[in-house]
């Protein structure tokens, strides 16, 4: 039986670098997966995928970034597939310049998205985690976020950035105290550079500038972190992962 059997995990961010891969690896260790992100052809082409290697896919096409659709995410998981055990908190945007004339819109953006997103899918989850925790062999449920190395390392050229992630980093820490006793696990991951399309969302001169920055660095792969992440969730109940920092070996800040 591999470890994840029986068991549902919900992914945000699903559809590209480091959620789709997180949704192959706990689909590969037995969990049935609800994929939530907008671009539903990728999303339904990654279900497609899984259900062809003999697993089990839901694509959910959602905005976390309103509550209805975070909510909804969390509702139709649990009436189409079951229950959760899993919700994996990935969905997140890194937009990065200095502060002294940021675009607002920018801020606001992250803010919508990496805090209170990633807060709406966590407040709707949190009794079907409850549940699950009490009503599973495996007598564990888990919350996993998806900080970010500058969720604990505040740096020049990401403020904003950081001050999501910090806020993450914090919700999260506080919620395992509340949870933690109930067998839900709470475990925020905080990985630098990975390669994926993160950096293309930013203005030109950013991309640039980050592109010099890791210009002799060797990225991690998305693999790397749902690697990482796969085994957060898979140890044994009495054993909970509560934060890691990822970096690639030649990153230095
Ligand atoms: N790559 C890195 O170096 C790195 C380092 C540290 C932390 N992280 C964190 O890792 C997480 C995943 O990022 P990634 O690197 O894999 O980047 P990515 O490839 O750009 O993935 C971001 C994901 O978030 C989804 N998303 C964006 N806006 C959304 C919304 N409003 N509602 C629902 N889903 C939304 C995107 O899907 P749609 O566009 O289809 O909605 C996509 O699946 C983020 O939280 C990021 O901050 C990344």
């Amino acid at each position: 039986m591999a470890t994840l059997d029986g068991t549902v995990a919900l992914v945000t961010g699903a559809s590209s670098g480091i959620g789709a891969a997180t949704a192959l690896s706990l689909a590969s260790a037995g969990a049935t997966v609800a994929l939530a992100a907008r671009r539903t052809a990728r999303i339904e082409e990654l279900a497609a995928q899984i259900g062809a290697s003999g697993g089990k896919a839901l694509a959910l096409t959602a905005d976390v970034t309103s509550e209805a659709d975070a909510r909804g995410i969390v509702d139709r998981t649990v009436t189409e597939l079951g229950r959760l055990d899993t919700l994996v908190n990935n969905a997140g945007t890194m937009l990065l310049g200095p502060a002294l004339g940021a675009p607002m819109e920018e801020w606001e953006r992250m803010v919508r998205l990496n805090l209170l997103g990633l807060m709406y899918c966590t407040h709707a989850a949190l009794p079907h985690l409850l549940t699950a925790a009490a009503d599973s062999p495996r007598q564990v449920a888990d919350l996993v976020n998806v900080s970010s190395v500058a969720g604990r390392f505040p740096r020049s050229g990401s403020s904003g950035y950081n001050a999501t992630k910090f806020g993450v980093t914090g919700f999260s820490e506080a919620i395992r105290q509340e949870v933690t006793r109930q067998h839900v696990r709470v475990s925020v991951l905080e990985p630098g550079a990975v390669e994926t399309e993160l950096v293309s969302h930013n203005r030109p001169e950013i991309q640039e500038r980050h592109t010099q920055r890791f210009a002799d660095t060797k990225k991690m792969e998305p693999t790397d972190i749902a690697d990482t992440i796969a085994f957060v969730v898979t140890r044994p109940w009495y054993m909970s992962v509560n934060e890691i920092v990822l970096r690639p070996t030649e990153q230095d800040t």
